[in-house]
């Protein structure tokens, strides 16, 4: 596990934009594991500079997207699918073809329409990079503490605390009960995981996340058990962990011996 702690928010989003437009550089066709929410926000913003100043090219990448609340309007501004239309997609070169995302209000047998949604992206070749931001409960994704570490894409019941973090998206209060989410095994086979946390809020999940015991009951925790995951966090976010001078050298040495994981 690489765990970065960088000066501040911004620098965090920098940081994990360059480790995104790395991979789409030397696998134009990667496959790249999306989140919504306030941690990916800048990392999206600085994708979208370096595609308008840089030509970073999406033209031959497939995105998939770890989430989506059920029951709402696809164009609900709160879905997921609006804040990827807005942050990203409409913003870069992306094939529409090539992105997959959870409808918010599928059609048919919901379990087949789930399976379904894996095969796509089996289909697609795997997810090579998944970025994650974690819950104030220490979800991944909508899955909620006491999911299954092997569990897949599915529907899933949210707990208060993240329909209480959320509210304040849905400007008449009412926040669904239930989603789709991608499954911690399914993430679990993403070739990387990127995970970035901020602010003080997240200082405990993380730390409980990173140093605690591996548990269904704080998802976050499956990241101990990947083979390769890179951890950017603020001063903040960081602030619990007690490994920090191990994990400082850590990255040092990464940048001196094998650079190269972290372009
Ligand atoms: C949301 C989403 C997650 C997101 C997490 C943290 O409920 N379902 O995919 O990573 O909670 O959100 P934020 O980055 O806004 O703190």
């Amino acid at each position: 596990m690489l765990v970065a702690v960088l000066p501040d928010a911004d620098a965090v989003s920098r940081q994990a934009a360059t480790l995104v437009a790395g991979l789409l550089t030397r696998k134009p066709d990667c496959v790249l594991g999306l989140a919504t929410g306030a941690s990916p926000r800048g990392l999206y913003q600085d994708l979208v500079r370096r595609h308008r100043e840089d030509g970073l090219d999406f033209s031959r990448a497939t995105t998939v997207n770890l989430d989506e609340y059920l029951e709402i309007p696809a164009d609900h501004p709160a879905s997921c699918r609006s804040y990827m239309a807005a942050h990203l997609f409409s913003q870069v070169n992306l094939a529409p073809r090539n992105i997959v995302m959870p409808d918010s209000q599928p059609a048919g047998e919901l379990t087949a329409y789930c399976a379904a949604l894996e095969q796509r992206i089996a289909a697609a070749g795997g997810i090579d990079l998944q970025i994650l931001g974690i819950g104030l409960n220490g979800h991944l994704g909508f899955n909620e503490p006491g999911s299954s570490l092997g569990s897949r894409c599915r529907i899933v019941r949210l707990t208060d605390t993240t329909r209480t973090a959320n509210r304040g998206n849905f400007p008449d209060g009412e926040v669904p009960t239930a989603a789709i989410t991608l499954g911690l095994g399914t993430i679990a086979e993403a070739r990387r995981l990127l995970l970035l946390a901020t602010g003080a809020a997240k200082a405990e999940m993380v730390a409980a996340a990173l140093e605690g015991p591996v548990t269904a009951g704080l998802p976050a925790s499956l990241l101990q058990m990947h083979r390769d995951v890179v951890v950017l966090l603020d001063p903040a976010a960081a602030a619990r962990l007690t490994r920090l001078d191990h994990y400082a050298a850590g990255l040092e040495m990464v940048r001196r011996l094998t650079p190269e994981r972290l372009a």
